[in-house]
């Protein structure tokens, strides 16, 4: 694995690789890998000739009183695990190599990103389209791995994509989690013994949810009022939001339609944690 940390040298490795012919895949993460991002790249792997990972905690896409800072890193641990995983280059860029200068272009996907996690943390999208737009331009890759654990920033991707004409195919890789259903998450680690318990309240709610579709509940307010109770019990949860959405501009429905996304959001202790599930076919 090589690990590269300018822009001009992995454009450089990979122009020689698409001269021989080669497809790129890409994994953009902040780092500090649990089985989530692994699955990511692992599916990149399956798919394409040549794994390009990058690590880069964005400050662009955290609010001012948000964990910049304190984001966890530990890049010896994450080279190891991305070459054992078979990633062929790991790009680490300095925040002065991708942000040098006053930036004065953005990238904003709207709608879309004004609800959910968007409605609490403004601006945050926008950093979050900005960095990818930057690093697609730089690896110019054939396919990108992004988790559905981050619905809407999968989807606000795939938009971007779409309506930008970038010529990228983006693929969805389904949520990994812990034996006891808690999401993989960097931020897991935040979490106290007490509060990494009763953050599994977030998963149990989203089973009872599917449940309740399954058993045919057709009404949002009831399915959500059954979450916010169960939820409730662990007072160590802050729920920050709960909505039920259509998968496509997650907009609220107060019906359960065919396709429909159930996503939350909860502080527990230091940690922000999210979660969601799809459910098809109703
Ligand atoms: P980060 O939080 O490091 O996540 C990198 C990728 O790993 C994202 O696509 C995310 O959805 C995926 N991921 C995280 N936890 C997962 C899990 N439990 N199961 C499956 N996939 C999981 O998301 C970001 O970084 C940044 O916003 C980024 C896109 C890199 C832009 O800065």
């Amino acid at each position: 694995m090589k690990i590269i940390t300018t822009i001009k040298e992995i454009r450089a490795a990979l122009n020689q690789e698409k001269k021989s012919g080669k497809t790129i895949g890409f994994v953009p993460t902040m780092g500090y890998f649990h089985e989530g991002h692994l699955s990511l790249m692992r599916k990149a792997k399956e798919n394409c000739d040549v794994v390009v990972t990058s690590i880069f905690v964005n400050p662009i896409q955290f609010g001012p009183s948000e964990d910049f800072e304190t984001y966890p890193r530990n890049l010896k641990n994450d080279s190891k695990m991305a070459e054992e995983v078979g990633v062929d280059y790991l790009f680490l860029p300095s925040v002065e190599e991708m942000y040098s200068g006053e930036c004065l272009a953005y990238v904003d996907v709207e709608k879309i990103t004004k609800v959910l996690c968007g409605a609490n943390r403004p601006g945050h999208f926008r950093g979050v389209a900005t960095i990818v737009s930057k690093l697609f331009n730089i690896i110019q890759p054939d396919f990108v791995y992004f988790g559905e654990k981050d619905y809407q920033q999968l989807v606000a991707i795939k938009k971007m994509v779409d309506d930008l004409n970038f010529d990228i195919q983006v693929v969805g890789v389904p949520i990994v989690r812990e034996k006891d259903g808690l999401a993989m998450s960097s931020r897991n680690k935040f979490l106290g013994l007490r509060e990494r318990e009763a953050a599994l309240v977030l998963n149990k709610s989203l089973n009872l949810a599917s449940e309740m579709v399954k058993n045919g509940e057709k009404d949002s307010i009831v399915i959500k009022k059954a979450m916010k109770r169960l939820i409730k019990k662990e007072p160590l949860v802050n729920l920050e939001y709960l909505s039920i959405c259509d998968n496509i501009y997650l907009q609220e429905l107060s019906k359960i339609e065919e396709n429909v996304l159930i996503a939350l959001a909860a502080r527990v202790g230091k940690a922000r944690l999210i979660d969601n599930v799809l459910i098809e076919g109703n």
